[in-house]
């Protein structure tokens, strides 16, 4: 197990197009999935995807927190789950705006508009195929991680780089957003 040193925009593999993982019994692979599950713990992060540790393999992790026990209960974090050369599309044409930070771009944060319902497709770590849906948080992470593997940041998506701002500033776009689906 290690943490892996985390690209920053700006570097070359972050805009690059990972390729397919060929080999999911080769253990570079399986040592790698851990990796970068032990990374995206150890940053805070709810995704990850592979370019974000410099390797250029269709491989992505989540992590979400799930409020089970109520309002006054802290979000509990659900098992980290992998994908291995996902893809995704929209279930319908709904958009919703919502607020995104990247490990990739520390300290900012956009408000970016996602699909609300997906349908994911991709390989667990142990081969089987995996296919659900998903929506609000789960798709818009979902969306977020799957463009890692094409060479696209958040900012991209953005509509209105107005709405691009330090963490520190946070207080003054959500002043600025009522309405807009805070994820
Ligand atoms: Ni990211």
């Amino acid at each position: 197990m290690a943490f892996l040193k985390i690209a920053r925009m700006g570097h070359p593999v972050l805009r690059s197009r990972a390729r397919p993982v060929e080999d999911l019994s080769d253990p570079e692979i399986r040592r790698l999935i851990r990796d970068m599950i032990e990374t995206m713990d150890d940053a805070g992060g709810v995704g990850l995807a592979a370019p974000q540790v410099h390797e250029a393999l269709r491989i992505v992790v989540v992590r979400l927190p799930r409020a089970d026990g109520g309002p006054d209960t802290p979000p509990v974090p659900t098992g980290a789950v992998a994908l291995v050369n996902p893809s995704i599309e929209p279930l319908d044409e709904e958009v919703v705006a919502g607020l995104e930070g990247c490990l990739s771009i520390p300290g900012l944060r956009g408000i970016v508009p996602r699909y609300r319902r997906i349908l994911y497709r991709g390989l667990a770590p142990s081969g089987e195929t995996v296919e659900g849906e998903a929506d609000g948080l789960e798709a818009r992470v979902l969306q977020h991680e799957v463009d890692h593997l094409d060479g696209v940041l958040y900012p991209d998506r953005m509509t209105d780089l107005r709405q691009l701002t330090f963490e520190t500033e946070l207080p003054f776009l959500l002043r600025g957003m009522e309405g807009a689906e805070q994820d």
